[in-house]
């Protein structure tokens, strides 16, 4: 229930302290894309967090002594007043459930491990290693809560910073989205995908191939707007429950090739959606698809189990197992590098869930 969230302190005097966690990114295999109000999803997702590209954040509190701005906002060491905005609303959604935060001020201090606008998701890392923080001082303040509260909380929080948030605060596969198709799913919080995964799928590689730094021209929230009154609306909201399916039985049953099958078509449905919207963009760059029919071709040629999936943006996410990891490699250097900007890859891997540092 919404309300279990609320939590009014009266026992605000004079507290001061600091907390540091670290939290992944994660891509979606099942993709989020459309909203109702108040952050709810058109949809279940399904995303795996990732190891290597994560976001550190410590918050610096104390009591509040004066009136106005209640945080300052620090990323990379420089204070970013840019970002300002975006967390005065997001401090504004969650009010009303960690009301004693107007009554603190904060130095928020974040890292990433990975570079801006390389196509990784930096606001989920971001507001789930908040959301954590504030967890944190509430736990300071209540320290009854247990550790089930502690993290669905979080990603509550996280979920009214940026919708895939959530999903980082659960480690490995996690969904997000009310669904008969999964046990314990919510649309308030992510959840543990409830299944069991089959062990072919435990060690996923994800290589992000960087093919353009710019900003996007239309950014996601936008883009989640444009599905209210889209054409395809309701027939998107039946693919994704289908391809939840279908995922979730290949990763039951350790179906590779359904794997792959659902993983590119949730990729371009994703973007379909965005061809089909109005107004329309496109957010693939011609590089992006010079890398998807080299896939294609090596998948393939050489027998290969690798896919890929696309965020909103012209990046590519090469996701294939670890035995693979060396041939795949050298694909990358020989075929698809020079469709790259400036050669930039990442290689990473699916990870674990956020920590406290
Ligand atoms: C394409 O979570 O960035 O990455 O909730 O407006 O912050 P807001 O959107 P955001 O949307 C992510 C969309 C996606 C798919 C996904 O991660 O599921």
């Amino acid at each position: 229930m919404i309300n279990d969230f609320i939590y009014n302190s009266n026992k605000i005097q004079n507290i001061k302290g600091t907390c540091k966690w670290r939290s992944p990114s994660n891509i979606a295999l099942i993709k989020y894309w459309g909203k109702k109000p108040n952050q709810i999803p058109l949809n279940t997702s399904l995303s795996i967090t990732l190891n290597n590209c994560y976001t550190i954040t410590e918050v610096s509190y104390q009591t509040r002594n004066k009136i106005g701005k209640n945080f300052e906002f620090f990323f990379e060491g420089k204070a970013k007043l840019s970002f300002e905005e975006k967390l005065n609303q997001f401090f504004n959604r969650i009010e009303k459930y960690c009301s004693f935060l107007s009554l603190l001020e904060l130095k928020i201090e974040s890292n990433n491990s990975f570079p801006h606008s390389s196509g990784i998701a930096s606001s989920a890392s971001s507001y789930s290693a908040l959301s954590l923080c504030i967890m944190d001082i509430e736990k300071k303040l209540n320290p009854a809560i247990d550790d089930k509260y502690f993290f669905q909380k979080a990603s509550f929080l996280a979920r009214l910073g940026s919708g895939s948030a959530c999903r980082s605060i659960i480690g490995s596969f996690s969904s997000w989205g009310q669904t008969s198709i999964l046990d314990h799913s919510s649309d308030l919080y992510a959840t543990r995908f409830s299944s069991k995964i089959h062990n072919i799928f435990n060690d996923l590689c994800d290589t992000v191939l960087i093919v353009d730094k710019r900003e996007k021209e239309v950014s996601s929230t936008i883009g989640h707007q444009l599905m209210k009154g889209h054409a395809y609306s309701n027939d998107r909201l039946d693919q994704a429950n289908s391809n939840l399916n279908k995922l979730k039985d290949a990763l039951e049953n350790g179906n590779y090739d359904l794997f792959i099958k659902i993983v590119e078509l949730e990729a371009l449905s994703l973007h379909a959606m965005m061809m089909t919207s109005l107004p329309y963009f496109i957010l693939m760059k011609p590089n992006t698809l010079e890398i998807i029919n080299l896939v294609w071709k090596y998948r393939k040629e050489k027998k290969s189990k690798i896919c890929f999936t696309l965020d909103a943006g012209a990046n590519i996410h090469l996701i294939y197992p670890e035995n693979e990891y060396a041939k795949v490699q050298l694909f990358i250097k020989s075929d698809l590098l020079k469709f790259c900007h400036l050669g930039e890859f990442i290689n990473d891997k699916i990870g674990n869930g956020p920590f406290k540092l």
